[in-house]
């Protein structure tokens, strides 16, 4: 165990150097820096005085060409999404002690206050691709099936810079039946997207790639409205797209349960909306409910996902260090998102009568107290 002074130190470290290394990632792109070329190529893009003080950084922590400052820079992307929440943290005050609904002051339509969102995305993209390569075997199985079995498609709801589209698209290229057919059997790729700034950063991002898609405006949760978009805009059902989503649905606005659980909860996590503490059943109960609007939308072609999840805090404590929990915790739990327990979100999805395909699905770490599940459900 480390003592106050060293915890201290190393938090206060992550505080300092977490900003610097996502300015320098951001100022590189969307690929990771694999090289000090790479490093050296992003910092000519600072403001000069910005890159002397870098260099002054680098130095003090012995970075400088050093295989730990090399470790690190590569994965500037996982410090995306935290830094990407400063906002959200600089109000923790007037969160805990005056008006908790103070990060959603904003009017309709306007900016996010909780979250840079351009940044969220940049940051979320670059650090799940380390789980997206788990989704490759399902996406092998559903496009090596017989060509006229196969959905028409992919709808990546809550696609942020359309990392998830782009490497599903790759592995269905390159090692399915549908990649040799592409030209009789054209595959769509819908991008749905909350925010404006997402849509653009997908749209970008494809452009890069040289690959064409479909940008659609769509919330989480509201599938039928997406549906009817879908539709009219595009004449496609969403039903005949394989549905896919990463991290999204503890994302989703917080709608009161339609119906009384009666139930104890099981979840031990603590959740509010705009500043009001939550009942954990109604937050088991609401969870089971989103889920049941997806159902007839799954029904062909299945839901595959990753999930973000908290851990019970004795377990939290017990694992200090070795999960990500404490700053997911934070960002989540004081922007109003409900990132519940594996246990809890699969007896919700079963209660919802999503089914899970076991050999499909898998958590991280693989064995639990996890933060992180792949599930591949049908209905
Ligand atoms: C944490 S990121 C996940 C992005 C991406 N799926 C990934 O794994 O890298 C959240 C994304 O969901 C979008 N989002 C947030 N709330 C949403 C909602 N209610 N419906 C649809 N998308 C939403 C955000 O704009 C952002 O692009």
């Amino acid at each position: 165990m480390l003592s106050l002074d060293q915890r201290l130190r190393v938090h206060l470290e992550g505080a300092l150097m977490a900003p610097w290394m996502v300015m320098l990632g951001t100022a590189f792109g969307t690929e990771a820096m694999k090289s000090w070329d790479d490093v050296s190529q992003a910092t000519t893009q600072l403001h000069p005085q910005l890159q002397e003080a870098w260099r002054e950084v680098m130095d003090a922590l012995s970075w400088t060409d050093s295989a730990l400052g090399g470790f690190f820079l590569q994965r500037a992307a996982a410090y995306g999404v935290t830094t990407s929440y400063t906002q959200t943290f600089l109000w923790t005050n007037e969160l805990l002690f005056g008006d908790g609904s103070w990060l959603w002051r904003n009017g309709p339509g306007k900016a996010e206050i909780h979250v840079d969102r351009t940044l969220n995305v940049w940051g979320s993209g670059g650090a799940h691709q380390a789980y997206f390569s788990h989704l490759d075997q399902v996406v092998k199985d559903v496009f090596n099936a017989p060509l006229d079995e196969q959905p028409l498609g992919l709808c990546d709801m809550g696609c942020g810079n359309g990392a998830l589209l782009l490497h599903m698209l790759k592995v269905i290229e390159s090692d399915t039946l549908r990649g040799s057919h592409l030209d009789e059997w054209p595959l769509m790729l819908v991008g749905a997207d909350f925010n404006q700034e997402a849509l653009v950063a997908t749209a970008d991002h494809f452009r890069q790639k040289g690959v064409k898609g479909h940008f659609i405006w769509g919330d989480i949760g509201d599938p039928d409205q997406l549906a009817l978009d879908l539709y009219e805009r595009h004449g496609v059902r969403l039903g005949d797209l394989m549905n896919v989503r990463s991290f999204l649905d503890h994302n989703r606005i917080y709608n009161p349960p339609i119906i009384d659980r009666p139930e104890e909860p099981v979840s031990s996590g603590a959740f509010s909306f705009r500043g009001e503490r939550l009942k954990l059943r109604n937050v088991e109960q609401s969870l089971k409910e989103h889920l049941m609007k997806w159902s007839a939308y799954v029904a062909q072609h299945g839901l595959l996902m990753i999930e973000l999840h908290t851990v019970a805090p004795e377990n939290a404590i017990l694992m200090q260090g070795k999960l990500p929990a404490t700053a997911y915790d934070a960002t989540h739990g004081f922007s109003d998102q409900y990132i519940l327990e594996i246990p809890v979100f699969d007896s919700m999805a079963a209660e919802a009568g999503l089914d899970m395909q076991m050999e499909h699905s898998r958590t991280f770490p693989s064995s639990l107290p996890a933060t992180v599940s792949l599930r591949f459900f049908r209905a």
